[in-house]
């Protein structure tokens, strides 16, 4: 019942938040964002009222990083999606106001400007929207839109920040547009992965050749495209614990409970642990997971799959070159 209120909260905070997309799309900073892309890379698509410029980046990376949004001032984004770890977190389930625990594991937000949607449900359909989320859930900020704003606005720095940017005072339009903005850049395409196979400057050893072509026979009918995702959702075996019923949360469909996207691969390798709750510590016990798909009564949709000892490895090497070249040592 709870959680159900919970729910609708969010439903009501968003909706009431989509008119601010279309109230007003005049804006002040006018320095083009540069996007470093290589040429072979998909152009992520900018939303027309939020274009990306110099200044609401800037403006949207010190917000992220910013505890200033927390109830208590001990958060920020980056407390939950940490730089150096792929902008993901190495616990299981994250401590949010007053160390309140949530519920799903924190995701990595590298290309996640290639998303449809966001969230482990897909509850969410654009990351200006998602900015709302953190902010006012109990067990991540805790601390409502207007208080948020009301902060921004008698802070000195951000006052004159968002009218050099927006040309007017802090306001919910410009937190959640500046945040989204700066979320939009981080991109990486510096992968082991994208040397071999977009730039052809650099091999696979045999180990790893051979792990691709076994992610290529038994994983790509879910992990494909640029990320290693369909953004599809799927029960991957994990139904003997419902309490998060996945997709169900979002198109109340039963034969969605405990269906989840499937996940960006990228920098697999560093945003351990995995799964939506973060159940599994490490590569091999994925593949381990993997392997033994015969269980009677699962409701899982992955196909029976057995890897010998070398083949997990082959698949682990193979995961390995998914890696940022900002991550390798
Ligand atoms: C207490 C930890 C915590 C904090 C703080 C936090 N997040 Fe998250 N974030 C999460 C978790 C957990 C999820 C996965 C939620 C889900 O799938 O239901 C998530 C998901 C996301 C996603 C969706 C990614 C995708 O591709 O689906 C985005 C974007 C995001 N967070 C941005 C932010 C921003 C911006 C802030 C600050 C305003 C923030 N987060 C603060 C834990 C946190
Ligand atoms: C039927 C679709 C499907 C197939 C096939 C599939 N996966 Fe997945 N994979 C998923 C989904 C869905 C999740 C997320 C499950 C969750 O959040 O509980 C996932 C999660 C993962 C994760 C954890 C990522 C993270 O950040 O939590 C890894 C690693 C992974 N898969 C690798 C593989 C490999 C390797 C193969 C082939 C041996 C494979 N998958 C085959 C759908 C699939």
């Amino acid at each position: 019942m709870k959680k159900l209120g919970f729910l609708f909260f969010f439903i009501t905070v968003l909706s009431s938040c989509e008119k601010y997309a279309t109230e007003r799309i005049q804006e002040k900073s006018v320095s083009p964002f540069i996007f470093e892309l290589p040429a072979w890379a998909p152009k992520p698509v900018i939303p027309e009222d939020n274009p990306l410029t110099f200044e609401k980046v800037e403006l949207g990376k010190m917000l992220f990083q910013d505890k200033i949004l927390s109830k208590n001032n001990d958060l920020s984004c980056s407390s939950c999606h940490n730089k150096n770890l792929a902008f993901s977190q190495n616990i299981a389930l994250p401590k949010g106001d007053e160390n309140a625990i949530g519920f799903r594991n924190s995701p990595s937000l590298i290309n996640t400007v290639y998303n449809k949607n966001f969230f482990k449900d897909g509850g969410v359909k654009s990351l200006e929207l998602q900015v709302l989320v953190p902010l006012e859930t109990h067990f991540e900020f805790n601390l409502s839109v207007a208080e948020a704003v009301e902060r921004l606005k008698n802070n000195e720095f951000y006052n004159s920040a968002f009218y050099e940017v927006f040309g007017n005072e802090p306001d919910v339009f410009g937190l959640t547009r500046a945040i989204a903005a700066y979320e939009r850049t981080l991109v990486d395409f510096s992968t082991k992965y994208d040397k071999v196979i977009f730039e052809k400057t650099a091999d696979f050893t045999m180990e790893e050749l051979i792990g691709f072509n076994l992610f290529k026979a038994n994983c790509v009918s879910c992990h494909n495209g640029i990320n290693f995702t369909n953004q599809q959702y799927y029960n991957t075996g994990f139904n003997e614990n419902i309490s998060d019923l996945g997709r169900f949360r979002i198109t109340r469909d039963s034969s969605d409970i405990g269906k989840f996207k499937t996940p960006n691969l990228r920098n697999v390798a560093i945003t351990f642990p995995y799964m939506h709750d973060g159940r599994i510590n490490t590569l091999e016990e994925v593949i381990e997971h993997y392997s033994i798909r015969e269980e009677v009564g699962s409701k899982s949709e992955l196909k029976p799959m057995k890897f010998n000892a070398d083949q997990k490895q082959q698949l682990i090497a193979f995961l390995k070159t998914l890696t940022s070249s900002k991550y390798v040592n």
